[in-house]
């Protein structure tokens, strides 16, 4: 019994220090890209150019998203929302045109469609 209790221990501490050892030499992670989304410069010309319901993208709060995915999601006709794609909406969306403003799940979600921020002309 005290054997196979030595055994067993010995294989434990024979596979944690495998197992520390190939940790030691794996591959380092892949670098994160250079330019990542939310630095992404994005001049208001580019910005200009996705300004249809498929294809909308919108600067708020100096970030830029692109919710062409989630304007069928939004809770309220596509026109209400349709007119800001393609521009600056910080005060559309800060106010939802009645003063009041979006959530702050509604903020959550936003950063996950963020794509860069709004760099000069
Ligand atoms: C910039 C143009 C936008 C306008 C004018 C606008 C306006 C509105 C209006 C009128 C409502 C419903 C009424 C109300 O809840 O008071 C609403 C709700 C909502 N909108 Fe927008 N919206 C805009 C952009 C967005 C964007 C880009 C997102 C997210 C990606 C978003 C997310 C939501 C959510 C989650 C709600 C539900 C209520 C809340 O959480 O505040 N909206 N919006």
């Amino acid at each position: 019994m005290a054997t196979v209790y030595r055994l067993s221990t010995a294989i434990f501490w024979l596979l944690v220090a495998l197992a520390g050892g190939v940790a030691l030499f794996a591959p380092a992670p892949p670098e994160a890209p250079a330019v990542s989304p939310a630095t992404r410069g994005v001049t208001p010309a580019e910005l200009a150019a996705h300004a249809t319901e498929e294809d909308c993208w919108m600067a708020i709060r100096g970030g830029v998203y692109d919710v062409s995915a989630y304007l069928p999601e939004h809770p309220t006709r596509p026109q209400v929302v349709l007119p800001w794609c393609g521009r600056e909406a910080t005060e559309a969306y800060a106010t939802k045109l009645r003063g009041r403003p979006h959530s702050p799940e509604a903020d959550r979600l936003l950063e996950t469609w963020r794509i860069g921020s709004l760099a000069a002309p």
